[in-house]
């Protein structure tokens, strides 16, 4: 598969099966992850990998409203440590460059789970400081995203894109 028929192959899924994911596909997930590109390489990220049902329990009760993620035998739990990017480069590190260097991650883990045939979907609407109570992240960690992560038995219809013409000018 190249590179293209992979990014198109991902597409958000939000049911999966009791299957296991493996600790080495996790690991793998999280090499995936770490791979990403960031701003000064200050690597401003920290992953919550969270397999305790009562953990996904509180989470979909109290935070992330979404029952589907109690299906995935897996969620990470991305999140982004402002400071470390604000200490080198001010607000624009701890308000810009920590989110666009943990977006970098996230996409990465919904790359290599698609190129491993698992399922993912990127869930953004959530509580953050109900989340931050659950997992007791410490101060300095903001959670971004949360990913569930499973093997699934069918996708659902591919999501349409704007038209190129939409969404790109050339500057030539
Ligand atoms: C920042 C962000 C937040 C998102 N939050 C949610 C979410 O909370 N719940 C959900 O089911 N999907 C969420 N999505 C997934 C989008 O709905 C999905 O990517 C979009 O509809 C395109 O579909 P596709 O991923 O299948 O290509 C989010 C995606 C992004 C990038």
């Amino acid at each position: 598969m190249d590179f293209l028929q992979l990014a198109q192959k991902r597409q958000s899924i939000r049911g999966f099966l009791p299957t296991p994911v493996t600790d080495e596909q996790v690991q793998t997930l999280l090499a995936a992850a770490v791979a990403a590109p960031s701003g000064g390489n200050r690597q401003p990220w920290h992953f919550y990998v969270i397999t305790n049902r009562g953990v996904v329990d509180q989470i979909v009760e109290k935070s992330c409203k979404q029952p589907f993620l109690k299906t995935a035998p897996v969620l990470i739990v991305v999140c982004a440590e402002p400071g470390r990017s604000g200490e080198r480069y001010g607000e624009r590190g701890a308000t810009l460059y920590c989110l666009q260097d943990t977006a970098a991650a996230v996409q990465n883990i919904l790359l290599c789970a698609a190129d491993l045939g698992l399922g993912t979907c990127w869930c953004g609407a959530f509580d953050e400081a109900a989340l931050s109570e659950i997992l007791a992240l410490p101060e300095t960690l903001r959670p971004v995203a949360i990913l569930p992560v499973g093997h699934f038995e069918s996708a659902p219809p591919r999501r349409p894109r704007r038209p190129m013409e939409e969404v790109v000018t050339f500057v030539k």
